[in-house]
């Protein structure tokens, strides 16, 4: 058989630390960046995506160092990033493109940035034309829409954007060239998408105004280096709490995951479906916070995921899909279209790779419609090099009657370099 072999195992339990947080890991490099003094952050994800963050603000001059999860970012304000002389490289990471632009935009240079054959395909006129209306010049593929992207950022003008999907990426995009314009920036979207940008940023020292789906900044913000305390990442806890729900017996702990109500989601949904999870020792902690998660298995059933819940789990979609081809009666996701421009089509790569497995899954246009089974066969996917799926197959290994061989699994170091290792380490 090709790729990594998952073997179907029966009993699970420990406790797994999981590492710091995709989302708040790249918010605090960029803001340390952008900030005047010196920022520490502890628990930075080692993740590609977080370190692409990291390599593209050295090119921009500022000024780092790492030790293992440790971040100190020696800030000296945005007045002193520099036009870099290469291309600016975002690798997989969304992110890292969407948020760099919205800094870049108020910056007096040129730069040109791309990323690998997944992130070249993402649409990035949604974040383009809100930077374009306040004033910035970016010039790509299909009229600003793909990357590489050539901006020639410089003074900009505040605006109200209305964006048409609930994305944090786009939102941050334009609260931090909001942060350079002049006058009031503000964003309203369709839905609350998550809010960790709005939370740093207060903790950094500069007021951001919500209510409700509207969030607003004025121009001129200061940023003074702050210590940032990265919890861990609920996205990557989603792996284990299905895996520790549908396992035959034993318990697992996952201390200090961040519980962000915009994050939390994945707890509701598996809740919903008659999922033993506990929430303790919860804790805020640099305006975020986090507890103890305990999962305990249990008999899952059939659920309707829709509507606002949705921007709360999305990244969460393919392991829940998972959970829900092994649960009792049908699930039905809908108004999750965004998963079709994520890393992969995920509406596609999940039923397909779902269906090759075993289960039976429709695909729908926005979602997916999933009739629940008793097991699940196994046979041979691919992550398509989409972190999420590859880390959703092992977990379909490992719950499966004849294995799982995942092609592509290094993929999952995109957000979890060491997953295989700490599966090894909880299976008994
Ligand atoms: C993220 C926002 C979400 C999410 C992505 C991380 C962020 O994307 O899917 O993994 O850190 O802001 P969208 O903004 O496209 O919804």
């Amino acid at each position: 058989m090709r790729g990594v072999f998952i073997m179907p195992v029966t009993s699970v339990a420990g406790e797994i630390r999981v590492p710091g947080d995709k989302s708040i890991s790249h918010r605090a490099a960029l803001l340390g960046g952008m900030a005047h003094g010196e920022t520490y952050i502890s628990n930075f994800l080692l993740g590609q995506d977080c370190l692409s963050t990291l390599r593209c603000l050295k090119q921009l001059g500022v000024s780092w160092e790492r030790q293992g999860s440790e971040v100190r970012i020696c800030g000296q304000g945005m007045e002193a990033w520099r036009e870099p002389s290469d291309v600016l490289d975002a690798g997989n990471s969304g992110t890292t493109l969407r948020l760099m632009l919205g800094v870049l935009a108020g910056s007096p240079f040129s730069v040109t940035l791309t990323g690998d054959a997944s992130l070249r395909s993402r649409p990035m006129r949604r974040v383009t034309d809100p930077l374009k209306q306040m004033g910035a010049q970016i010039m790509g593929r299909q009229g600003g829409n793909l990357v590489p992207l050539t901006m020639n950022g410089g003074q900009l003008q505040g605006h109200t954007i209305r964006t048409l999907v609930p994305s944090a990426q786009v939102k941050s995009a334009i609260i931090l060239a909001g942060l350079r314009a002049k006058g009031e920036t503000r964003v309203e979207e369709p839905a609350r998408s998550r809010d960790h940008t709005e939370r740093m940023l207060r903790g950094f020292g500069v007021d951001v105004h919500s209510e409700g789906t509207e969030i607003w900044v004025q121009g001129g913000g200061h940023l003074t280096g702050q210590d940032v305390s990265v919890p861990g990442d609920i996205s990557s806890a989603a792996f284990f709490l299905v895996l520790g729900s549908l396992a035959g017996s034993g318990e697992m702990i996952l201390p200090d995951v961040g519980v962000n109500p915009t994050r939390t989601g994945i707890l509701d949904a598996l809740r919903a479906m008659g999922a033993d999870i506990e929430v303790t020792d919860v804790s805020e902690v640099c305006g975020e916070p986090r507890a103890t998660l305990r999962v305990r298995p249990a008999r899952l059933k059939g659920t309707e995921i829709g509507g606002d819940l949705i921007p709360r789990l999305i990244d969460e979609i393919p392991i829940l899909a998972l959970a829900a081809s092994l649960a009792e009666g049908e699930t039905v996701i809908r108004g999750a279209a965004e998963l079709r421009v994520k890393e992969t089509d995920r509406i596609r790569t999940v039923a397909n790779g779902l269906n090759t497995l075993g289960a039976k899954v429709e695909e729908l246009p926005d979602g997916l419609r999933i009739q629940g089974h008793s097991s699940l066969r196994g046979g041979l996917v691919s992550s398509h090099g989409d972190h999420r799926l590859a880390m959703a197959w092992a977990i379909a290994g490992l719950v499966s009657k004849e294995g799982v061989s995942v092609e592509n699994m290094d993929a999952a170091d995109v957000s979890y370099p060491d997953f295989l290792h700490v599966i090894k380490q909880v299976i008994q």
